[in-house]
């Protein structure tokens, strides 16, 4: 059988379940989430889709499937392993309260296995081990999954037999929401076994994976060792994590949560969730090593060895720079992608500014590393915008914006650099004059900190003036210190939200919408939505702008949404054609792709006033929110303003 290409094991994914199983194709939906102020970043398929497993309809039905853009950010300093990748591709089937277990479990089950030839992706049964969730006292062992495995049967009669389903706890057979509160429920998750190709495999033995070969040591699929990858994970949400009296009490107070704080109640309708990660799935049909070698990386790959000047195998990393190589070119795909979405952010020092920069800096260090002495991460860059032109073609429409940022953020580090090494010169001078031992961990940190500096060259410099490095040892503590200090803030920064359907956050929405339309009465029609963020405690919008607003032009605006607000307008919304939402007048941004498929759109009208495209959820009547006011307008990035605003409605439920 030929190899299956990107493209053909993407489609592959989303035409069996339209074609099969009625399902609706949709697009990605931005990599930056909307209106969600839990995460900074769509870290699952299941993420956009949050007010449907709610409960909302959704304009395409209750049967979905798609391809996300994700980017998790957690693992950063793992990437460079085979497996670690920031952004990924989540594949994903939905039953928006339609089909539960057995239809999810009998369709993963028959897309893995049926032939190449006859429309699944050909996985051979025997190699297949599953994990369902173990039970405990939020909700009962999932014996139903695994009687629903043993039941499927490839055509031959083969299926997955009793040894194979393990029963995990929560910690890994369950998903949870990205917030402390949300839609969640337990999962079953389906491992492919990688060594069967590996030397020594002996079909006989429960081998543990070293060092690339297979060892007699007993394994699972709990364990980390990589013999066994998680492929696809189908959630079965019907529970709503909530707090308790008590838990919310503490949360307003800012105290620490225990698991006994939260309950899980039924959700008003059983969904499913899945997400199959595609580059996984390429490597393994792809029969490559990581998703690196394969086709998905390889031409970027190529740029980064020749700049480097290091001789190679086609589709082969040499080993000994395999993990800057990695690392190069899964942190510039990011970067690719989150320059490139269509609420791309520029590098900065905060939220998905201060990730972009992190991941951009990175490479470039990990390029210096492997020994590539000219700006390059634009040339790496174009490789993905070509790889991605007919999926995500984004990348292209924004392909100007995204190679200027690359070589603005590269010039800017390689000043940063410079200043670090007069500021590290400074500190020898004045701290270590002897020029002995090693710089300790605390001056190391501050140079990272306060300058950017990398500990990495904080070593190399040091060596070079004749010490030992640095106390890398309290240098790491130091760092993780900072890491948890900022993870608290973010949480505390982000509590509640409106994943959590609160009427605050509700109120909070209709007045975003309001506001978009008053700013384009007031500025022009040039304005229009680059994120929101809403909280029970206030709205955040970004909008297009480039100057500095009044005071004046701040008080009509404040002016308008208030007038609509006394109007008491009824909110309600419509499902309609693309064309037939934009006939209407409906703001906000309409996804071509959409229009590609023959989507609907489902559009939120306030009376008179305001139609937009959005998915909810809203307050009923505008009335509700009683006095909206503006609390602060500042600079965002280039040609993007902030707005932050409350409304007085939240006091009658808080
Ligand atoms: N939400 C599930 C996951 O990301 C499917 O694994």
């Amino acid at each position: 059988m030929k190899t299956p290409s990107v493209r053909e094991i993407r489609r592959r994914y989303i035409d069996f379940f339209v074609t099969n199983y009625a399902h609706k194709e949709i697009p990605s939906a931005s990599i930056i989430p909307d209106n969600d102020p839990t995460v900074l970043f769509t870290t699952a398929g299941m993420h956009p889709l949050v007010p449907y497993l709610m409960g909302e309809p959704h304009p395409q039905g209750n049967r979905l499937v798609d391809s996300q853009k994700c980017v998790r950010t957690d693992d950063i300093e793992e990437v460079g392993d085979a497996t670690h990748l920031t952004f990924f591709e989540m594949l994903g089937n939905w039953s928006l309260g339609d089909y539960f277990k057995d239809l999810a479990i009998e369709m993963s089950f028959k897309l893995l296995t049926t032939p190449w030839v006859e429309g699944g992706f050909g996985l051979p049964v025997e190699r297949m081990s599953v994990s369902c969730f173990e039970g405990d006292n939020d909700a009962p062992r999932d014996e139903e999954s695994k009687n629903i495995w043993l039941s499927q049967k490839t055509s031959g009669g083969a299926g997955i037999p009793s040894e194979r389903i393990y029963f995990l706890p929560k910690k890994k057979n369950w998903w949870g929401p990205a917030g402390l509160t949300g839609p969640c429920g337990p999962d079953t998750e389906m491992f492919y076994d990688v060594c069967y190709e590996l030397p020594g495999f002996k079909e006989d033995l429960s081998l543990h994976k070293e060092g690339g070969r297979a060892s007699q040591q007993k394994c699972d699929v709990a364990c980390d060792c990589g013999r066994y990858v998680e492929v696809w994970n189908d959630v079965f949400m019907q529970y709503h994590k909530k707090l308790t009296d008590e838990g919310a009490k503490k949360s307003a107070a800012g105290e620490n949560l225990s698991p006994t704080d939260f309950k899980f109640d039924p959700l008003a309708q059983k969904n499913v969730d899945t997400g199959l990660g595609l580059e996984r799935m390429v490597a393994i049909l792809q029969k490559k090593e990581s998703p690196f070698e394969t086709e998905l990386f390889w031409s970027a790959v190529e740029v980064v060895l020749k700049l480097a000047q290091i001789p190679f195998e086609e589709g082969k990393i040499p080993t000994h720079v395999a993990q800057s190589v990695r690392i190069i070119a899964d942190h510039l795909r990011a970067a690719t992608f989150i320059l490139g979405d269509k609420m791309g952010v520029s590098p900065s020092n905060v939220d998905q500014g201060y990730i972009v920069r992190r991941l951009i800096r990175r490479a470039v260090r990990h390029g210096k590393i492997i020994g590539i002495n000219v700006a390059f991460t634009h040339l790496v860059a174009e490789k993905f915008v070509e790889q991605y032109s007919d999926v995500f073609s984004e990348l292209e429409q924004n392909d100007a914006f995204i190679y200027e940022e690359l070589k603005r953020e590269e010039e800017l580090f390689s000043r940063t650099i410079e200043h670090g090494i007069k500021e590290f010169e400074k500190l020898i001078e004045q701290k270590y004059p002897a020029k002995t031992g090693v710089v300790s961990g605390e001056d190391a940190f501050r140079l990272f900190d306060t300058y950017g500096f990398p500990a990495e060259m904080t070593i190399e410099e040091a060596q070079r003036v004749g010490m030992d490095g640095i106390d890398m040892q309290a240098f790491k503590s130091a760092f993780k210190k900072h890491q948890e200090l900022s993870r608290a803030g973010a949480t505390q920064k982000f509590s509640g939200g409106l994943a959590d359907d609160s009427e605050q956050c509700k109120m909070h929405h209709t007045a975003t919408h309001l506001l978009n339309m008053a700013l384009r009465t007031v500025l022009g029609t040039h304005v229009y939505q680059r994120g929101s963020n809403i909280t029970k405690e206030r709205l955040r919008f970004d909008f297009s702008q480039d100057d500095k607003m009044t005071p004046e032009q701040i008080s009509k605006v404040e002016e308008i949404v208030n007038t609509q607000i006394q109007r008491d307008l009824p909110v309600h919304f419509e499902i309609l054609d693309v064309e037939e939402a934009k006939k209407s007048g409906a703001i906000g941004v309409f996804d071509d792709k959409y229009a590609a498929l023959g989507n609907k759109v489902k559009v939120y009208i306030m009376g008179d006033f305001s139609r937009e495209v959005c998915g909810g959820p809203h307050v009923e009547h505008t009335g509700t929110l009683k006095h909206f006011k503006i609390l602060k307008e500042e600079a965002c990035s280039r040609g993007v303003r902030r707005i932050k605003a409350v409304v007085e409605g939240i006091k009658d439920v808080v």
